[in-house]
């Protein structure tokens, strides 16, 4: 059975997870109002990722007879100054997720909770590939800077981006 302590830690998560799709929500509304539908498309996505990422930790607490508090929301950054800049606070906000997944396994080990040790591994994973992910665009972009030609290709690319929960 996880401590308190450890059940606290996988209720903020989830809530973490809950309003890190705010973030990137926050981020499609951006690309919409500058009229980019695939960056817009890759952050809608994007958020729902990060809801699908809390349900996971919601049914965890369900499964091991806990239960999932829900938490208010801090309001995301809603004010960006390029698509690129949006991908870098995405990219540091995926660093600040990881740093929590890693403190949240820590505890875990310290318990030996190897059921919720288990659980985190699947975070662990999808963590290394959202910073691959968030680090590949942005070399990309910087390499495009700005060209308007290989900006309207990304953002074609970007816009057949779909959600399948089954692979995450
Ligand atoms: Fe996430």
């Amino acid at each position: 059975m996880p401590s308190e302590k450890l059940v606290q830690g996988l209720i903020d998560q989830m809530n973490f997870e809950f309003e890190s799709a705010n973030v990137y929500l926050a981020m499609a509304a951006y690309c919409q109002a500058e009229n980019w539908d695939g960056f817009a498309n890759f952050f809608l996505v994007q958020a729902e990722e990060e809801r699908f990422h809390g349900m996971k930790i919601f049914n965890y607490l369900n499964d091991i007879g806990e239960r999932a508090i829900i938490s208010g929301y801090r309001s995301p950054k809603n004010d960006f100054q390029s698509i690129l800049d949006c991908f870098e606070s995405a990219f540091q906000h995926e660093k600040e997720v990881t740093k929590r997944i890693y403190a949240l396994s820590d505890l875990a080990l310290d318990e030996r909770d190897h059921g919720t040790i288990h659980f985190l591994k699947w975070y662990i994973d999808e963590q290394i590939e959202e910073e691959a992910l968030f680090d590949n665009i942005i070399v990309k972009l910087k390499r495009i800077n700005n060209d308007t030609n290989g900006m309207f290709l990304l953002d074609r690319e970007f816009a057949a981006r779909t959600f399948t929960p089954e692979e995450q």
